[in-house]
């Protein structure tokens, strides 16, 4: 990866000087350049190109209010990466990943820096048979490994630092399921861009307003549950057309004609009108659930650059493109969860024990 890492830094000026510098360089970007590692390389916190980890925790807490709870936080956030060693340390053959994100509620009184200026709670986008849900949310650490030992260990170990100054609102332990696919059966994660172009969808570089938001990455969060029964009696060529792949080998399918029901690739993919391009985010989508339990979901997670990105994207797959066809596949999936996070470069994140309270 080091070969591939330099040869595309080489052709992007911007993100070579970004890189430049290793703090300026976003928590869960640190692996993908190679500046973030211990002893026998094993990897300390999220790289973009991570996908093919087994195992994820996607943890999302709640800040106690009080001057405590923020000292608290700080402190534990500006030593994640001591933290990340401890466990990291004990495989090194393995690879460990923690990104952090930081909520809109909480932002001004935890970081004290101006906000990054998309920072909202993620809307309510309300079609006329289904709506997004916006929960709340403060902090997320998407937490991963391909050991799931060393997810709750890391897990463990955190909750523990944050002590009472937290309160959990979601744990989900995400698996990968056979060749990368979903519950539904489909390859998730295909079209993700890889390499320089995920830096480019994902990293913020270039404000020159608020240089703090450099080398960060607005993040949205959001839990699917999925009716696998009325989803397994629909013939394979339907489930194909709602989902714009074909199942057994992936293969992409015509986009349908302009004002016609669009599958769920289609709504999802935001053209730039100007260039003729298409705006992409970073998903890392894990299942989740329990057959016992009769549960079975889709952990949805998008990093984008451009936090109005992923909410477009919402808005086709709720609302439709054209407004009333939506995408079939919220049908089948209930989006329970929603939660919008901005994930501060490592600077930041560092600079946290830093602040003046
Ligand atoms: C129930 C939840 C979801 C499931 C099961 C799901 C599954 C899939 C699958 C199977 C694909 C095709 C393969 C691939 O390129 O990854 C795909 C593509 C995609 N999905 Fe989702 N997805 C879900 C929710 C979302 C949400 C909420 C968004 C954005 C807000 C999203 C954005 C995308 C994008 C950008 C693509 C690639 C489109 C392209 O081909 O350019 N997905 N998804």
């Amino acid at each position: 990866m080091g070969i591939l890492v330099t040869n595309w830094l080489a052709r992007t000026p911007r993100l070579r000087a970004l890189v430049s510098s290793p703090n300026r360089v976003p928590s869960f970007l640190r692996t993908v350049t190679n500046m973030s590692t211990i002893p026998g390389g094993a990897r300390l916190l999220q790289a973009i190109e991570a996908p093919l980890t087994r195992s994820a925790t996607f943890l999302v807490l709640a800040v106690k209010p009080g001057q405590d709870s923020l000292d608290t936080i700080r402190s534990t956030l500006s030593g994640v990466e001591g933290l990340a060693k401890n466990v990291a340390i004990r495989d090194l053959s393995n690879s460990f990943n923690c990104t952090i994100g930081i909520g809109s509620n909480i932002w001004d009184d935890l970081t004290k820096l101006t906000r990054p200026p998309e920072l909202h709670p993620l809307p309510i986008l309300k079609g006329s048979v289904h709506a997004t849900v916006s929960t709340p949310g403060d902090l997320l650490f998407h937490i991963r490994s391909n050991r799931r030992d060393i997810c709750f260990e890391f897990e463990r170990q955190l909750l523990g630092q944050l002590g009472p100054s937290v309160s959990v609102i979601d744990s989900t332990i995400g698996f990968r399921y056979f060749d990368a696919r979903d519950l539904l059966g489909f390859v998730d994660g295909t079209a993700n861009p890889v390499g320089a172009d995920a830096l480019d969808a994902a990293v913020i570089t270039a404000d020159t307003t608020t240089p703090t938001n450099n080398g960060g990455s607005y993040v949205v969060v959001q839990k699917y549950l999925h009716n696998l029964s009325t989803w397994s009696a629909l013939k394979t060529e339907d489930q194909e057309s709602i989902i714009g792949r074909t199942k057994l080998d992936n293969v992409e399918l015509d986009d349908a004609p302009e004002g016609q029901q669009r599958s769920h690739k289609t709504l999802t993919t935001i053209e730039d009108e100007a260039s003729g391009g298409e705006y992409s985010i970073v998903r890392d989508n894990m299942p989740f659930g329990s057959p016992a339990a009769g549960e079975y979901g889709t952990y949805f997670i998008g990093y984008s650059k451009k936090l109005w990105v992923v909410e477009r994207m919402l808005e086709n797959m709720f609302v439709g493109d054209p407004p009333g066809k939506h995408d079939r596949i919220l049908d089948f999936s209930t989006a329970v969860t929603g939660t919008t996070f901005f994930v501060p470069s490592a600077e930041v994140l560092a600079g946290l024990g830093e602040e003046v309270c």
